[in-house]
């Protein structure tokens, strides 16, 4: 789809979000570890496992997607090329068709391996989410001409790996485009601009279901908590004014 049409991307972690996120027509669907914050209410996404990864792919893969459904690979499961490619063969076997992790030339053996066995791979660069404790928070990426530096091999590396696309998080516009422009592999971004080849963002933060925290660059579509606060607050007074018809005491 690269230089044809954008590629909408949006994540999804149970069945019926899946199989409505696909009868849209989103062609890129993904179980993002993202699960840990907005579905198991953990503070970030370092305290999710395999176990509960391969619990929500498994729910996804029920709705059997049109759209390419790939995985997250959770913090601390492809440490070498052998357990990526172990865990990785887990998401497959749960019903992902592809997986992503996170990094650039630190995970170019892992990379090459998943890919070596058949797996297809997605790479993450920019901000990266599972390593939020050592950088100390979520912050932008590519702002110094170092950083711009590491980012551009990074791609390349990851492109050069074997990866079929890129996410890039939290990129500095300016860098995210030339990245876009350097490889031929699309990239989505979120919170990186216009200029990718695609946009990918949590769905809970499109649709306004996680109102305790949206991300500074997310316009949410939809105020869904504000919905279905109304909706549950009209159906509690609604059954406020019914009487039990069965009188009988026991
Ligand atoms: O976990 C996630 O949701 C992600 C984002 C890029 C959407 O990795």
């Amino acid at each position: 789809m690269k230089g044809k049409q954008p590629i909408g991307a949006l994540t999804v972690y149970d069945f019926p979000t899946t199989r409505l996120l696909d009868e849209t027509g989103v062609p890129f669907l993904l179980v993002g570890d993202s699960l840990g914050m907005v579905v198991l209410g953990y503070p970030d996404t370092t305290h999710v496992t395999m176990e509960h990864m391969e619990h929500h792919v498994r729910a996804a893969a029920r709705a059997h997607p049109k759209a390419l459904l790939a995985a997250d690979l959770p913090y601390r499961s492809y440490e070498t090329p052998e357990q990526a490619v172990f865990n990785a063969k887990r998401l497959v076997a749960a019903g992902a068709e592809a997986v992503k992790a996170e990094g650039g030339r630190s995970i170019v053996p892992q990379i090459k391996a998943i890919v070596d066995s058949g797996i297809p791979f997605c790479g993450h660069l920019g901000m990266l989410p599972q390593s939020v404790l050592e950088e100390g928070g979520y912050k932008i990426k590519g702002r110094s001409e170092i950083e711009r530096g590491l980012l551009l091999a990074d791609a390349e590396a990851v492109e050069q790996a074997g990866a079929f696309a890129l996410v890039l998080e939290l990129v500095t516009p300016m860098v995210a485009a030339e990245i876009t422009q350097n490889q031929k592999i699309p990239t989505i971004g979120i919170g990186s601009g216009t200029e990718c080849d695609g946009q990918i963002l949590v769905t809970n933060d499109l649709l306004g279901t996680f109102p305790w925290f949206t991300p500074k660059f997310v316009k949410p579509r939809l105020a869904g908590s504000v919905l279905m606060r109304e909706a549950i607050t009209s159906w509690l007074g609604s059954i406020q004014n019914t009487k039990p018809t069965c009188t009988k005491t026991v």
